[in-house]
């Protein structure tokens, strides 16, 4: 099952541009039946935007009876608070073990900040903390703890996903497969709203409409829209009008045609203003009363978000308990194998175990270096039948399956089991190569 995960940075109010840009896509997409959806309020993240408590509780608030009132069904997604999986901060810090910091370095966030600092002649870091300079490892952590196959962001993320892929990577390298490395998600359909300016609709341009504001209010801020001069019965351009623009992020296409044709016959901006007032509270306005409701309950999005947390962490903390053995944060009294150079650390293999049930017969299973099953195979009558098999499956792969009448376990793909007999005989022929080189040496000293 493909796993789609993103996060939302609680330090603002939401406004037009976030729900068309994000909350409205997320939603219809998390109802995909053939997709598990993450979505969380990235708490932690607000810590590097803001010093104010008040406004990171509003925030977290806000956003999460956002997402509730557009829909987002708690009982069919993962929805969570970063600050409630302690898996979260714990794997940074394994993570920020393994990244370069000449990694960080190149970060546009990081980047930004410091080229501010040198156009305006300060110091190369002033101002700037370890949190910013550290951001990209938080959040790869957010992503690679559920192993998600796709992330869903703007554009201005996408780099962000591509280093979390890289210190995916180098922690595997290290230590063994252990991460899926993400895919990054722009959906080129979604519109960029502009904003009351003109502008991007952006809290940093200070333009936004907010989303849920009383009906009157929404009424009011629009008619504050900047639109040109043109008068009543003079033809208007749609080009380049954000009122058009937002219109249009919500209308149907056919009207958005009769928009086009009200703007060519002069219709007043007062009117069109008015058409985009009511096209947009027909759509905002049932989610409206929802929002209220968990606005003035915050106990129940606590309550929400409280089971969210336990579904992510029955999945983060077991992954969290392999990753600690992984590194070597171990039980004393577990065997401790020799110190290897860490080059030259074995990665996992998966393995093949035989067994006797109590029916007498011989079976085996095939176990993924990560340790979940492959196979499970059918009763053999001997421990000689059950070898050969074993022995069908390495030379042949899934091709054998079939012949021997057993199947995949739940989820397994082919070309997983694939990947898994390869690595199987690439360990061997390792093997026979280092013994060849040993006895090589031997035989000349
Ligand atoms: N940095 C993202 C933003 O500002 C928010 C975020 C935090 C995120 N962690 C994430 C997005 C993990 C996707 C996946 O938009």
């Amino acid at each position: 099952m493909q796993r789609v995960l993103t996060g939302i940075t609680t330090s603002g109010t939401p406004h037009l541009g976030n729900y068309v840009g994000a909350v409205r896509p997320a939603v219809q997409a998390s109802v995909r039946p053939s997709v598990q959806s993450f979505y969380f309020l990235a708490d932690y993240h607000a810590l590097i935007k803001t010093g104010d408590p008040a406004r990171v509780q509003r925030s977290t608030l806000e956003i999460a009876a956002t997402w509730l009132a557009a829909g987002l069904d708690p009982a069919q997604v993962i929805f969570y608070r970063q600050s409630d999986i302690p898996e979260i901060p714990e794997l940074t810090w394994m993570l920020t073990c393994v990244t370069g910091k000449g990694l960080l370095n190149r970060a546009h966030a990081y980047k930004a900040a410091v080229d501010k600092n040198l156009a305006a002649g300060s110091e190369t870091d002033d101002g700037v903390t370890a949190g910013l300079f550290m951001y990209p490892v938080l959040m790869a952590a957010d992503i690679i703890l559920f192993n998600a196959h796709q992330v869903p962001v703007g554009r201005d993320q996408i780099q962000h996903i591509e280093m979390a892929r890289d210190i995916a990577s180098s922690f595997n390298h290290l230590y063994g497969e252990h991460f899926t490395l993400p895919e990054v998600v722009i959906d080129e359909q979604v519109a960029t709203l502009p904003g009351l300016d003109g502008r991007k609709m952006s809290k940093s341009y200070d333009n936004t409409i907010p989303l849920f504001v009383p009906r009157e209010q929404l009424r009011k801020l629009i008619a504050g829209l900047l639109t040109d001069s043109k008068l009543p019965g003079e033809p208007k351009s749609t080009e380049g009008s954000a009122l058009f623009q937002i219109y249009q992020a919500f209308a149907t296409p056919e009207e958005t045609e009769r928009l086009r044709l009200a703007y060519a016959e002069g219709i007043a901006w007062g009117e069109a203003k008015e058409l985009l007032f009511e096209r947009i509270d027909r759509e905002v306005a049932p989610m409206r009363q929802t929002y209220d409701d968990f606005m003035a309950h915050p106990e129940r999005v606590e309550d929400i978000l409280n089971q969210g947390a336990m579904k992510a962490r029955a999945i983060a903390s077991p992954l969290m308990q392999k990753l600690r053995h992984a590194v070597g944060l171990r039980s004393l009294v577990q065997a401790t194998p020799q110190a290897q150079p860490a080059s030259k650390t074995k990665t996992a293999l998966p393995n093949f175990k035989q067994y006797r049930e109590s029916d007498g017969l011989f079976y085996f299973k095939l176990q993924a270096a990560e340790g979940h099953l492959l196979i499970s195979s059918s009763g053999f009558a001997s421990p000689k039948d059950c070898a050969a098999s074993i022995q069908r499956l390495q030379s042949e792969g899934s091709a054998a399956l079939a012949a021997l009448g057993f199947e995949l376990c739940d989820g397994i793909s082919h070309t997983e089991l694939e990947e898994a007999m390869r690595a199987l005989r690439e360990a061997k022929e390792k093997a026979a190569q280092q013994k060849a080189d040993k006895s090589q040496k031997s035989s000349t000293s």
